[in-house]
């Protein structure tokens, strides 16, 4: 059975993206998500897939979801489905990484979220995470980190877990 994960760096009003890239570079984030996706399978829309410099990420299995069934990209499963794309993932865990379109419908088959909570917003965000019902989840780790002069906002590192029904 596999176990789904999501990780996503949010700003404080949710926000995720705009024009097609994230809000902020954070090296710290990077870091950090290439920490806990290493080695599993990741799922991402086409869209997200697209927004990556350099791709396919390397030691993880990148899934990418996309309704073209033309599409074809060197060293990447394709996927015409989010449960497509989740029967394809050869790992145990697998980490459903964005964006907005890919959270909405993957989330209610998330059982941990690795949220960066960044303390800043932007007016010219386009792209959100979906609205959490805190009722359901449980903040089982948080770590807060100081801006510094490579990470230029304040924010937190917050593991949540799906509360059993
Ligand atoms: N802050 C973060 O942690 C984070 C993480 C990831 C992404 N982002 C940001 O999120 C934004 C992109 O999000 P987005 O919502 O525009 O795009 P997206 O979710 O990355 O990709 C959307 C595309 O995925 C495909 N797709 C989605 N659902 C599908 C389904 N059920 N069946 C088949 N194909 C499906 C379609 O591709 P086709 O058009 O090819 O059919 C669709 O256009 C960017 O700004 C990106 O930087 C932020």
């Amino acid at each position: 059975m596999k176990s789904i994960h999501a990780i996503v760096a949010v700003a404080s009003d949710w926000a995720i993206g705009r024009q097609g890239d994230l809000l902020c570079h954070m090296p710290a984030d990077m870091r950090h998500f290439k920490e806990v996706t290493m080695g599993h399978s990741i799922v991402m829309g086409r869209k997200t897939f697209d927004s990556f410099p350099r791709r396919p990420l390397p030691g993880r299995q990148n899934v990418v979801i996309t309704r073209d069934t033309g599409w074809d990209y060197p060293g990447v499963t394709v996927a015409h489905s989010l449960e497509q794309a989740i029967a394809s993932a050869s790992t145990d865990v697998v980490f459903i990484i964005g964006g907005a379109q890919v959270y909405k419908e993957a989330l209610p088959l998330v059982e941990v979220l690795h949220l960066t909570m960044i303390h800043a917003r932007w007016a010219s965000a386009d792209a959100y995470f979906p609205a959490l019902d805190m009722d359901q989840w449980q903040e089982v780790d948080r770590e807060h980190h100081d801006s510094d002069h490579r990470n230029a906002y304040e924010f937190d590192f917050i593991t949540l877990k799906r509360r059993n029904p």
